[in-house]
């Protein structure tokens, strides 16, 4: 169950660091999983509480590029540009003016912790407002600590401050409580904290976590909420990360569609991203890979070695077999393309049959435009046939192996383009004579 907040909610992404261990020229949040940029993960599970009224996503390094996807795929998220990057209390200083009056919660978090869930969100700022909270941590118990920012409390358990890996002392790194880095504060009570932070510490850069000591002094309500789930706060530092990521959303989603009454035969070797759907009794064959969004109907058998690759709507016993790839087509209930196909931009309608090696050709790379293919009910390719698009296949028709088809074909009709058969009656035979003749 949702739960509904007794105040505004807006929130703040971080997002402007370089993620220098990636050794990659792309920024660090843009890379990808499953096809989805890592800060679309963290937005979309921001989005999916559906009571956020406006979102702020903090840039600076390749600013351009991450403005530019966060543009395109969200559009009532702003970008703020922090330049120099001077660290996380910098990042939401940034934001500040926008938000001066707020009466409301901010939540701030990081664009490289894809895995985080809106569930979870919801149970922390639920966690936040029953509490009547000024400031609330998520915190985790992590056997292996290092690296993080740790909890440390009083003798009577308070939570009075976090305290960074580089600045801690040897007892404070034994503190097995993290901070997650992600946060929600009442803001007209802790707006303040923005205009007091300083840079005098390891690092040299203006710390997010500072706020929490000021709000202690300041005698403010301060929480801390600790997660459940640690693979939920799992950070992107390095192409590693990013393999072990895609490993637990990957599995998470397995199990599911399998909850739901998917078959899956190899739970390691099929890959299917989370925002595909796929309904009962429908197969999944191993070295299957599916990416991005689709929509999958139940009784269907795909697999083994498919791919299906964004935006595919099929229907309820359709088969995809080996070594087919499918990409941004409707294919209606009853259809198989069993072997060896590439089904690009198109549409095929209901008990149609895609003979073995049929390929659409969708893509003209001088005009570098894309068209569709569309095969309407009942109609079949023979094997090895090449649809160049646009092009139509007419209900019931029929397509002769082999054929290349530039034009649409009527209903009930068949097309060939093969040159006619040739036989040359006993052209072996008399080679093979010419032979044993020159030998004697
Ligand atoms: C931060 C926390 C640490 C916590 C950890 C959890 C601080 C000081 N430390 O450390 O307590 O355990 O996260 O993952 O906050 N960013 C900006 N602008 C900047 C600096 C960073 O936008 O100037 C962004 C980064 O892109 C990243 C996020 O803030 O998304 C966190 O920054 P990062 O440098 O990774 O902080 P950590 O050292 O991991
Ligand atoms: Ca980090």
């Amino acid at each position: 169950m949702k739960y509904m907040p007794n105040k505004k909610v807006k929130s703040i992404i971080l997002a402007a660091g370089k993620g220098t261990r990636m050794k990659s020229e792309k920024p660090k949040v843009l890379h990808r999983i499953f096809n989805k940029p890592l800060l679309g993960y963290t937005a979309q599970a921001v989005q999916d509480l559906g009571y956020v009224d406006e979102t702020f996503v903090i840039v600076g390094h390749e600013a351009e590029q991450v403005e530019k996807y966060i543009t395109s795929e969200y559009k009532d998220i702003k970008c703020i540009l922090q330049m120099p990057q001077l660290g996380t209390g910098d990042a939401v200083s940034r934001a500040v003016p926008y938000l001066s009056g707020f009466d409301g919660y901010v939540i701030v978090l990081c664009g490289d912790t894809p895995l985080i869930t809106s569930r979870t969100l919801n149970n922390f700022i639920e966690f936040h407002d029953n509490n009547s909270a000024d400031l609330t941590v998520m915190s985790a118990i992590f056997e292996n600590p290092k690296n993080y920012g740790r909890i440390i409390r009083d003798k009577n358990k308070k939570f009075m401050a976090i305290v960074e890996e580089k600045d801690a002392m040897p007892e404070q790194k034994a503190v097995k409580e993290i901070n997650a880095g992600i946060y929600c504060m009442t803001w007209n009570k802790i707006a303040e904290a923005f205009k007091s932070l300083t840079n005098n510490n390891a690092q040299g850069e203006y710390y997010l976590t500072d706020i929490v000591k000021w709000a202690v002094e300041k005698n403010l309500n301060v929480q801390s909420f600790i997660l459940d789930n640690n693979d939920e706060i799992f950070g992107i530092n390095s192409k590693l990360h990013l393999a072990q990521a895609t490993k637990i959303l990957n599995k998470n989603n397995l199990e599911k569609l399998m909850e739901n009454g998917v078959q899956i035969v190899d739970t390691n070797s099929t890959f299917i991203s989370p925002e595909t759907t796929i309904e009962a009794d429908t197969i999944i064959l191993p070295n299957v890979y599916i990416t991005g969004k689709n929509t999958i109907g139940k009784n269907c058998k795909i697999g083994p070695f498919a791919h299906i690759r964004d935006g595919c709507i099929i229907g309820n016993n359709v088969r995809i077999g080996n070594f087919v790839e499918i990409k941004k087509s409707v294919i209606k209930d009853n259809t198989n393309t069993a072997h060896l196909s590439y089904i690009g931009d198109s549409e095929l309608g209901s008990h149609v049959n895609i003979g073995a090696g049929t390929i659409t050709a969708n893509y003209n790379p001088i005009t570098k435009k894309k068209s569709k293919t569309i095969i309407k009910d009942g109609a079949n390719t023979g094997s090895n046939s090449v649809l160049v698009a646009p092009v139509t296949i007419n209900e019931m028709a029929s397509v002769g192996a082999g054929s290349v088809i530039t034009k649409d074909v009527e209903a009930y009709s068949l097309a060939v383009t093969r040159s006619p058969l040739k036989q040359i009656t006993n052209w072996v035979k008399n080679k093979l004579e010419q032979i044993q003749g020159g030998n004697k």
